[in-house]
């Protein structure tokens, strides 16, 4: 029989509208959130112009306060009312002025749109815990978490960085959030470090053996960071041992930079006391770390460059920066008088890399012209000589930390060794299949390494000129069947 007292007709009730409406009353849905859904739109579609630098129309967005306050002509956000919001409306307009402007981009999608009106009509409200003063790039990144790398990789890595340890015996590769680290020559992987960058696009080992990695989330963030891939013990599976570099301070034990672009280069000065540092943000920075990286000093902050610094490398004597951009020049900086004193224009084209030799006397440059390039780093920028020989863009540039002899590598799929003096190619060396984006000296000098687009790494010896064998020649991505 059914009950009809109080208790159970309110159940009933309640029941019956949970069975018939498919979203209950109760279940409000949930208000637009500032920092996770409209401060991905306004980084998007406006910071591109509406950033700290640009600030046009006198409007800086970067922070909650500096947003509500608007530009020139005031505050462009009026809470409830999306209608009298220059902010919402200037995205969904008719009429000729719009934003971003017509000829500077698309219109906002309007289902974004849409979010932001639902925004202002709550309130325009900043989520509870933000500082309004706060950076919105900062908080957006502290509230991106970095994916745990597959164990097996679905397509081969990209390997844009390569460093040899410092006792000759591995090969640390950058892969996808993670650096892996070979042995050799037989190429097994023993090493898996999960990383916050997404790439690792330049690595160096200091003298302390610690290893610095500049990467990044293209135009998204990013990092130098310093990590001690003996520091911790890790979990070992199938003789790979897995370390946390994303949260165990024991190995990343120090992060240099916090960008908000991908870091594309770094340089270690030959005394070991100094690191330089450039990328997307064509900033240049220089620091200090004779007590360590851990104790670094930023020194200097050089912006010499009008578009991304693709190349640094740094003077013996830690007298000159020189750096490559993708403005299309080589650049030499005074470290001492804090200025620039040479600008080497003859590529014409992005110049992706640079070099020195040892006692700075002479400069290497490469790029999309497929040349290499030396010449005078001081003075009235005089090339001293011009020689082809890849077939296709040379990516990247490495001096032999022994001899006098220098490494490039190229989209024609070789790694070349050239006579630094003479500038005559002394080896091709063939065995990739792809572009090649990473070379790298071994600390003895006595192995050069390139790595490709494909995931292959090849290793090979510098000594003599008709050997071309590799000394290993493995696929460096976790999970692929490796090749010998
Ligand atoms: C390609 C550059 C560009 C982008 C992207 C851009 N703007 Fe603008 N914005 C401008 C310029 C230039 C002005 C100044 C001229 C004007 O007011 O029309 C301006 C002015 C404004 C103003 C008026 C400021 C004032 O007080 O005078 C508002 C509001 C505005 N933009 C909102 C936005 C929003 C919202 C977005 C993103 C959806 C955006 N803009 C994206 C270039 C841009």
């Amino acid at each position: 029989m059914r009950c009809f007292c109080v208790l159970c007709t309110v159940a009933a009730a309640v029941l019956a509208i949970l069975l018939l409406n498919p979203t209950p009353a109760f279940a409000q849905p949930k208000p637009v959130s500032f920092i996770n859904d409209v401060a991905p739109i306004i980084k998007e579609n406006c910071f591109a112009c509406h950033d700290a630098k640009k600030r046009s129309g006198k409007y800086d967005m970067t922070t909650f306060e500096k947003l509500m306050a608007g530009g020139s002509a005031g505050g462009p956000i009026t809470a409830g009312k999306p209608g009298e919001s220059d902010f919402h409306d200037l995205m969904i307009t008719k009429d000729e002025r719009r934003m971003p402007p017509r000829d500077k981009g698309e219109a906002v999608a309007a289902e974004k749109a849409a979010l932001i009106s639902k925004w202002i009509i709550e309130g325009a409200k900043l989520d509870a815990g933000i500082d309004a003063k706060a950076d919105l790039l900062k908080e957006l990144r502290i509230r991106w978490k970095p994916p745990t790398p597959a164990i097996a990789y679905k397509f081969p890595v990209v390997v844009n960085s390569l460093a040899f340890s410092p006792d000759n015996k591995s090969i640390v590769v950058g892969a996808h959030h993670e650096l892996t680290v070979w042995s050799l020559p037989d190429a097994k992987l023993t090493k898996r470090i999960a990383m916050r960058a997404e790439r690792a696009y330049a690595m160096v080992f200091l003298p302390d053996g610690k290893l610095a990695v500049a990467g990044g989330r293209p135009g998204q963030e990013g990092d130098v960071r310093i990590f001690d891939l003996g520091g911790a013990k890790g979990k070992t599976e199938n003789g790979v041992e897995f370390l946390d570099g994303v949260n165990d301070p024991k190995v990343m034990v120090k992060q240099l930079l916090d960008a908000d672009d991908s870091v594309l280069c770094l340089a270690l000065a030959a005394d070991g006391k100094h690191l330089a540092a450039g990328g997307c943000d064509r900033a240049i920075r220089y620091w200090d770390i004779t007590g360590g990286a851990t104790a670094a000093k930023l020194e200097q902050t050089i912006e010499n460059h009008a578009d991304w610094v693709l190349g640094i490398a740094l003077s013996a004597d830690n007298k000159f920066i020189v750096s490559a951009a993708r403005d299309k020049t080589a650049k030499v900086w005074d470290i001492k008088a804090k200025e620039s004193v040479m600008t080497f224009p003859d590529h014409q084209d992005v110049v992706y890399g640079v070099a020195l030799n040892a006692d700075a006397s002479v400069g290497y440059s490469i790029g999309k012209d497929k040349q290499l390039r030396s010449w005078k780093p001081g003075g009235d920028a005089k090339q001293i000589k011009n020689v082809g020989g890849h077939t296709d863009e040379v990516f990247k540039i490495a001096v032999s930390p022994k001899d006098a002899i220098v490494a490039t590598s190229s989209g024609d799929k070789t790694v070349r060794l050239w006579d630094a003096k003479a500038m005559t190619a002394t080896k091709t060396l063939p065995g990739l299949t792809d572009h090649v984006f990473a070379v790298a000296f071994s600390p003895d000098g006595t192995m050069v390494a390139g790595g490709s687009f494909a995931g292959e790494v090849g290793i090979w010896k510098v000594a003599d000129p008709k050997d071309l064998k590799p000394v290993a020649l493995f696929n460096a991505t976790p999970g692929l069947p490796v090749k010998k």
